[in-house]
């Protein structure tokens, strides 16, 4: 019999990533959606159990980890992770789980002004108190930043819009951050207790970032930094929530000091393969990225 695991999130970017290649790993997977809709009828479809269930009601967890052995966790950037932590944390531990995969991010700092970084942190605390075998994984920032809504019509037109100067990164996909969730889940030994960098291949500032995505989709990408209050006015207008904007504006400032610099091999070392460039993202989703506005 395969082990049976549970993935949060399932409908969200990288819990429906984790979906397909924990599946594609020979695992059994209740995957946890807030709601029935087109999303989870797809996850449905590709083989996973689905089960409703809410991160803020400690008693739809307690069933939707029954059988489980391990188990992945994540929170959307919003309010109430630390609520949604203690929540999990209490029900996997009454559910004797071997192992709580923790979807961090790179920079959880208690010392952060930003609010996200900062519940992050406590959360892994939080996490680690608990006494449950818990993995904490701190992705950098994810490469399906292209496609965000407040990203993407830019890009569309031609224009990598960042406020982070000439700041370095390596951006990666949650296709990649998937295969390891699932290699981990799969294999968590030797992985307890540890804090897991998650980044892609390749460190860059954005004039590289956007040279690769004009390779990569054939016509003219122009980087254009801004300054970060301009930004964060232009996606308040979109309707980006207070919160996403609380956190990007602590975060950016942090990009401009270079805390996302650096690159890790963490993903080939956990899979055996190594993350996607921008260039191949940029090739994988050349539909949308080169859509007419
Ligand atoms: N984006 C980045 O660059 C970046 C970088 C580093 C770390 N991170 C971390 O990545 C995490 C986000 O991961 P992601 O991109 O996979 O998130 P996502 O696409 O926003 O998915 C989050 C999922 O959580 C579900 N959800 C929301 N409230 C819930 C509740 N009360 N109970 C159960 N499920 C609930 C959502 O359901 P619905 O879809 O139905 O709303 C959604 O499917 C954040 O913690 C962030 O800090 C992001």
């Amino acid at each position: 019999m395969s082990k049976k695991v549970l993935i949060t999130g399932a409908a969200g970017d990288t819990g429906r990533a984790a979906v397909k290649e924990s599946l594609a790993v020979g695992l059994d997977v209740r995957a946890m959606v807030r709601k029935i809709d087109e999303r989870s009828d797809a996850l449905a479809k590709q083989g996973a159990e689905v089960v409703v269930g809410d991160l803020n009601d400690i008693n739809t967890l307690v069933s939707a980890l029954e059988g489980a052995e391990a188990a992945y966790f994540v929170w959307p950037v919003a309010p109430g992770l630390i609520n949604a932590t203690v929540n999990f944390a209490l029900a996997a531990k009454e559910a004797g789980m071997k192992a709580v995969l923790n979807l961090s991010q790179r920079s959880a700092d208690r010392n952060s002004t930003s609010d996200s970084c900062r519940d992050t942190y406590i959360s892994e605390q939080v996490f680690n108190w608990s006494g449950i075998p818990v993995i904490h994984l701190r992705p950098t920032y994810f490469l399906e930043w292209l496609l965000y809504p407040w990203q993407l019509p830019f890009v569309q037109q031609g224009v990598l819009r960042m406020p982070v100067g000439k700041g370095r990164h390596s951006p990666i996909a949650a296709a990649d951050q998937a295969r390891a969730i699932a290699a981990l889940l799969k294999n968590p030994e030797g992985h307890i207790g540890k804090t897991i960098p998650l980044s892609g291949p390749v460190e860059m500032d954005h004039e590289q970032m956007a040279a690769e995505l004009s390779e990569a989709l054939g016509r003219k990408i122009v980087f254009q930094d801004l300054p970060i209050e301009e930004y964060i006015a232009s996606l308040k207008q979109m309707g980006v929530p207070q919160y996403v904007l609380q956190h990007f504006s602590g975060a950016m400032l942090d990009y401009q000091h270079g805390h996302m610099s650096g690159a890790d091999n963490n993903i080939e070392l956990i899979t055996g393969k190594r993350p996607m460039t921008v260039g191949e993202y940029a090739k994988l989703h050349a539909d949308v990225l080169n859509a007419k506005q």
